[in-house]
């Protein structure tokens, strides 16, 4: 007998991993407040960046010596920053292990052509960082957006190293703990956990980098977009609001909107909260299911935010095309959109599950997951 269409559907049914699900109940009337039409350097302007610099900090709980810029192209724009600024003073080494820490390695093997100490682990794994040399300058991604494997915590970082730690945290930030005295570089963008808007970055500074920055001039060009420093001090308005270029104050305004919910549900706490609530009902399911599986292998690594799951049923004959095929129909059902697996990554679903999502869709979903599970074998025979 065919599986049945379940009843119930998820009243959002967005569940991508970038750009995210907004907040909850989220309208463009919320905007309303942007100083649109005005100067970003107008005191109104000024002002909007300051409090959202200032709201990341008391949100994320930064330390008060370290200091938080918004600056261009997203969180690309701020790991490229940081490496092309900091890099290049002491040995390196990369870790990675997705896409997006792939593409750290490549940037700094091949454009900065640093011989650095590659250390990649397949999807699904993570490195090891007790084989990790951290008097080196360590790059790498506390979640691993396109394999759901994160790093479970600090403690294998030494508080007290030599190189700095930079730290591409784009879809652990808001909803996971970061451990401040083992980060000297941390960055996200707001598409993510706070369902904000891409196009800007936020760069983290902990006193060491600063240090180096001051310290240390690196031997390549360094575009106008990337220069922190101007005579060997750091540029402070970077990092009180004077954008280096001209930010999207709509953008700035709905990353204002997001902290503000953020507050309302108990800030870091609830939003850390809301996520592993979220992710527990996605594992909760697989667990139950022998047919599909967390692509992370060990649960202490396993995301909250980006959950990746593979299908390991005996009767699939070909896997790309099958998990293509159930995530199509999970989007023609209108239950759920954008969530088949990262390109790069191995065939699967993979369903975000950050702050911005409401349980009840999840659960929701997972009945639909068995049902186009159940449609796409049948349609197979
Ligand atoms: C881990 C990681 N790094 C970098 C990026 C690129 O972010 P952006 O497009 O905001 O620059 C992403 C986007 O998904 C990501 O997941």
């Amino acid at each position: 007998m065919a599986y049945e269409a379940p009843v119930a559907r998820p009243v959002n049914p967005r569940f991508s991993s970038g750009p995210c699900a907004k907040i909850p109940g989220f309208s463009l009337d919320m905007l309303a407040d942007a100083p649109l039409g005005r100067s970003h350097r107008a005191a109104v302007g000024k002002a909007k960046l300051k409090e959202a610099i200032e709201t990341t900090r008391e949100i994320l709980g930064v330390p008060a010596d370290y200091r938080i810029g918004i600056v261009p192209a997203s969180d690309t724009g701020a790991v490229e920053m940081a490496l092309w600024s900091l890099l290049g003073a002491r040995p390196v080494t990369m870790c990675a292990w997705e896409s997006f820490g792939s593409g750290w390695v490549t940037d700094v093997v091949k454009q900065l052509k640093i011989d650095a100490d590659v250390k990649k682990a397949e999807y699904g794994d993570i490195v090891d960082f007790t084989d990790v040399d951290f008097n080196t300058d360590v790059v790498f991604t506390w979640n691993g957006t396109t394999s759901g494997v994160r790093v479970a915590n600090g403690n294998d970082i030494p508080a007290e190293r030599q190189g700095l730690t930079i730290c591409d945290a784009t879809s652990a930030a808001f909803a996971m703990d970061l451990p401040w005295d083992k980060l000297d570089v941390v960055t996200f963008s707001w598409q993510k956990v706070l369902g904000g808007e891409g196009g800007h970055g936020v760069l983290i500074l902990s006193p060491r980098a600063v240090e180096r920055l001051e310290t240390y001039t690196p031997k390549w060009p360094m575009p106008k977009i990337f220069r922190m420093t101007k005579g060997g001090k750091l540029i402070d308005g970077i990092f009180v609001g004077e954008t280096i270029n001209t930010p999207s104050m709509l953008c700035v305004e709905d990353y204002l909107v997001a902290l503000k919910w953020a507050k309302t549900i108990g800030g870091l706490k609830g939003l850390i909260g809301r996520a592993e609530a979220n992710a527990q009902v996605v594992w909760d399911f697989v667990a139950a299911k022998p047919w599909i599986e967390n692509l992370a292998n060990n649960p202490a690594n396993a995301s909250t935010t980006s959950v990746c799951l593979k299908f390991n049923d005996a009767r699939i004959k070909d896997g790309a095309a099958f998990a293509k095929a159930v995530a199509k129909r999970l989007e023609k059902e209108g239950v759920a959109l954008d969530v088949g697996a990262y390109r790069d990554a191995p065939a699967g679903l993979r369903i975000w599950c950050g702050s911005t999502v409401e349980k009840a869709d999840l659960e929701a979903l997972m009945p639909w997951i068995e049902y186009a599970f159940e449609a796409e074998i049948a349609a197979q025979a």
